[in-house]
């Protein structure tokens, strides 16, 4: 990757570009009053409940609530990641897209990987060109019932059964040889001691998001051990973050919307020879956070394949809890369990990709999994049991962000176990009662909160009309204020009075990896009652901020009072205290 961009110039990006303009040239938009409207591109819809506005500068879609900034629309629309956006959008506006640059005097990362990128090309070309002299490659993937076409779209490839194939042709000198040895195509045992790592495998070269080759994994021809080698993580492989076949699904689905998850490489391979072009596999581990989140930027739906024996449904509850955090609403995780014996493409093979389809189809919803789950395991006839589940569940679902889907999980939850979905939550973790000050305030609102709309009013009228922030100034006590959201508050604040004249959709692109981001879309939308006047404005966030001061005040005094009953006020706690008494 290259140096940072600075947030400089996405301010200036930002300010320069017009969403309007940027979508209108992907998907003609039609003005309605004072948006403008299409269907939406996210889901399939007869009636336009996309709309874009101009003056935020932000897109929503009433249908499947999909939402974002220009950069956030690229990213989706076009299935590019952050810098990319940025780079096209910059492109359109004729700006050159700067990059901090690095103390590294080796040059960039950007620079280091590229020839590490290249260097897996030229091995991935060699080994498709082996496959093709093959003879026994070739009738090794027929027998398995692969086709040529689809070898090719996989670039499937054959490493011979040599020592010393790639080194021979790529390792002609020092650097080279280094390099083939930093992406762990060779081995090196001692100075002069190396050698080819794969030798007589299928290859299958691993591709990232863009395309670059950054690993592969080999098979055995018939048997023998390991039955797959894959290459080891290397500075341009980091198992955990990719997945293998996603760059070839999103080349051949337009408008790619559900993924299927599955476990070996020849099960995505299969599935696509029989028309079922959309699946990944997660390589060779449990599938981790990150690979579902980057799933889900591309899709709303995932479905996770696995065997119905054991080991399969431990991957796929490991799956599962991966998938927890991530869920926002109009995202979808389901489960899929084989019958014993088969996986994806020995079924597909058997049943044909109909029958397939429509297993997917009929998918268990995340929420009936877990569940099913956790009544196989616990017996909840009894009020003991019952505790019990609802013991085992709350941590789960404690970690959906808030939205519909964790309010009807929640729901679910309390049908369950016989009472009530407040009472539940009345005892879920979480309440912030301690006297520490947090170093960076999360901002995971639960139940309570959601109530409770000061907090909401002011972030949302700070982003949608930053000249409030002159209206009434946030104490900086804020920063350090142990309730939730009281410090991103401050920070917004800050960052609307440092930049005047700032667009909203620019001032949150500062928090775009993280937690908060997504809350920060969403109040971008926000409609708050009493603010179409200037003025209306200015005095509604002035009372929200009034009442989050004196919530904080409540706060810290029973905090104090309760310190104080234990005995161990400090002379400044003192003085807090009887401040705040004789208010
Ligand atoms: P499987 O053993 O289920 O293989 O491993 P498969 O995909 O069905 O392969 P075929 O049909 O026998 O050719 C599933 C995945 O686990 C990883 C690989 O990513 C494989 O695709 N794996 C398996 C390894 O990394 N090493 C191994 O030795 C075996
Ligand atoms: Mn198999």
């Amino acid at each position: 990757m290259a140096g940072r961009i600075p947030q400089s110039f996405i301010d200036e990006l930002i300010a320069r570009s017009d969403i309007v303009e940027i979508i209108n040239a992907r998907l003609p938009l039609k003005k309605k009053g004072r948006e403008y409207t299409a269907c939406c591109p996210f889901h399939n819809e007869k009636t336009p409940s996309f709309t874009v506005s101009e003056t935020k500068q932000f897109y929503h879609c009433f249908g499947c609530g999909a939402h974002g900034s220009v950069i956030g629309f690229l990213m989706d629309y076009e299935h590019l990641d952050f810098v990319d956006a940025v780079e096209t959008l910059a492109a359109e506006y004729h700006l050159e897209v700067p990059h901090e640059q690095r103390l590294n005097r080796v040059g960039s990362i950007k620079d280091q990987k590229q020839p590490l990128f290249e260097l897996l090309e030229q091995a991935s070309r060699l080994y498709q060109q082996q496959l093709r002299q093959s003879n026994k490659a070739i009738d090794y993937l027929k027998q398995r019932g692969l086709s040529g076409e689809i070898a090719k779209r996989y670039r499937l490839g054959y490493a011979p059964d040599s020592w010393s194939f790639l080194l021979d042709k790529l390792g002609d000198n020092p650097g080279n040889i280094k390099q083939l040895k930093t992406t762990g195509m060779v081995v090196e045992k001692s100075a002069t001691k190396r050698y080819d790592r794969f030798r007589d495998r299928i290859m299958f070269p691993i591709l990232d998001r863009r395309g670059h080759t950054i690993a592969f994994g080999g098979r055995i021809i018939d048997s023998g051990e390991p039955k797959y080698l894959n290459s080891p993580e290397t500075p341009i492989f980091h198992k955990g973050d990719e997945l293998y076949g996603f760059f070839e699904a999103r080349r051949a689905v337009r408008n790619l919307k559900r993924i299927v998850v599955v476990e070996g490489y020849m099960d995505v391979v299969a599935l696509a020879q029989s028309g079922i072009e959309y699946a990944v596999a997660s390589l060779g581990t449990a599938t981790t956070r990150e690979q579902i989140q980057r799933l889900f930027r591309s899709v709303s739906e995932l479905i996770f394949c696995y065997d119905g024996d054991a080991a399969g449904h431990q991957a796929a509850w490991r799956a599962l809890e991966n998938a927890l955090p991530v869920l926002r609403d109009g995202l979808e995780a389901r489960f899929l369990f084989l019958p014993d014996g088969e996986d994806p493409d020995s079924l597909v093979r058997k049943e044909g990709s109909e029958a397939f389809a429509t297993r997917l189809n009929n998918a268990l919803p995340l929420s009936e999994y877990l569940f099913d789950k956790l009544k196989t395991e616990i017996d909840t006839n009894s009020v003991d049991g019952k505790a019990r589940l609802a013991n085992a569940a709350k941590p789960l679902l404690a970690k959906i962000p808030a939205s519909v889907f964790s309010d009807l999980m929640y729901e679910r939850l309390a049908q369950l176990v016989g009472i009530s979905a407040s009472k539940l939550n009345d005892e879920q973790p979480g309440a912030d009662t301690q006297d520490a000050p947090r170093p960076k305030a999360t901002f995971i609102p639960d139940k309570r909160q959601i109530r409770q709309n000061a907090l909401r009013d002011a972030i949302a009228l700070l982003l949608q009309y930053p000249a409030v922030a002159e209206a009434r100034e946030i104490p900086d006590f804020f920063a350090t204020s142990s309730l939730p959201g009281y410090a991103l508050l401050y920070e917004l604040y800050q960052t609307v009075k440092k930049n005047p004249g700032i667009p909203p959709a620019a001032v949150m692109e500062r928090w775009r990896d993280q937690e908060e981001f997504e809350i920060l879309e969403k109040l971008l939308l926000r409609n708050v009652y009493g603010t179409e006047e200037r003025s209306g404005q200015a005095k509604v966030f002035s009372d929200a901020v009034q009442r989050l001061i004196e919530k904080h005040q409540r706060a810290r005094f029973e905090i104090l009072e309760h310190k104080l009953e234990r005995g161990g006020l400090s002379e400044s706690e003192l003085e807090e205290y009887k401040s705040l008494l004789s208010r």
